[in-house]
């Protein structure tokens, strides 16, 4: 084997949301395989860096960039500092976005036929415009550059229906809990983009692909626990560092014929 095929050495990666729970697992295993990483989040204030980066913020191999995927201005100030410092990014990994947390309003968590049209317009304008944008701008510049990789991070959600089952335990105990549509409505739309800008951008030597994961360990409830991971063949949740591995592989050379896919890491969760 090419001793350098999963190298990601001194590309340039732009990790938005990544100041988030997996964002920065992708942005430290980049890290650690020697690229330069721009973590891109919507606030980048210095405690909140410090505290999911501590020592490492000092490391000049990572930047953090304050920007808002809902902005097409935004975004583009925020690339014009990446070109500035270490040219045009080598890869994106569109990994930010919104979810409706379990303690979000009741009508947000209830049914479906209730589902208020504004917490609709939220998630829609981050999961789906503000990557839309983000590829127009950023993805652009690979084009331009004439290669480069795209990375759209979804869900199961947006592969199969939640398992509304899974929730029943809430119910149970006197609320009224849905998994809510928004994201998974959200999180298809990006199988989709995926396949049109493969297409789209396959002269420009640019691949677009989709990772699909299932749900992160984060001290979620063991009543949930309880349900979610007998849904898992695998019968346990993802560790935070499950989906590095993927990562490194579509950053890197060793998929360079992987173009327009969608790769499910879900510990099997579709598979039944
Ligand atoms: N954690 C999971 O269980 C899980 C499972 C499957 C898929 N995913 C997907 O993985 C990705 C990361 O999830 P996570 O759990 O780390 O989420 P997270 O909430 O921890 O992180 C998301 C990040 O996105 C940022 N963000 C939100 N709106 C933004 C905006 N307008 N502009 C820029 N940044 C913005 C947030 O500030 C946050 O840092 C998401 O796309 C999510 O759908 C997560």
């Amino acid at each position: 084997m090419k001793e350098d095929l999963f190298s990601v050495k001194e590309r340039v990666v732009v990790v938005t949301g990544g100041l988030g729970q997996l964002g920065r697992q992708f942005s430290l295993a980049l890290l650690e395989g020697g690229a330069r990483v721009v973590v891109m989040d919507v606030q980048v204030d210095e405690k909140k860096v410090a505290e999911r980066f501590g020592d490492l913020c000092e490391n000049p191999n990572l930047m953090f960039v304050a920007v808002d995927i809902t902005s097409r201005a935004s975004i583009e100030a925020g690339l014009q500092q990446v070109v500035e410092r270490w040219g045009v990014p080598h890869a994106l990994i569109n990994n930010a976005a919104l979810d409706s947390p379990p303690n979000a309003p009741a009508s947000e968590n209830g049914p479906f036929e209730t589902y208020p049209e504004d917490s609709f317009d939220r998630v829609m304008e981050v999961n789906v415009k503000g990557v839309v944008l983000v590829c127009q701008v950023i993805g652009a510049a690979l084009a331009d550059a004439g290669r480069g990789s795209i990375i759209n991070i979804s869900s199961i959600y947006g592969l199969v229906s939640p398992d509304q089952r899974i929730y029943e335990f809430r119910r149970k105990n006197g609320a009224t809990f849905f998994k809510p549509v928004a994201y998974s409505v959200s999180k298809s739309a990006l199988l989709n983009l995926t396949r049109y800008l493969c297409t789209y951008w396959a002269d420009k030597n640019v691949r677009v692909n989709t990772l699909t994961f299932a749900g992160v360990f984060n001290n979620q409830s063991e009543e949930f626990l309880k349900g979610y991971c007998a849904h898992v063949p695998l019968g346990r949740m993802a560790r935070e560092d499950d989906y590095n591995g993927a990562v490194i592989f579509l950053v890197s050379d060793a998929s360079a014929y992987m173009t327009g896919s969608n790769m499910v890491i879900d510990g099997g969760w579709t598979a039944w």
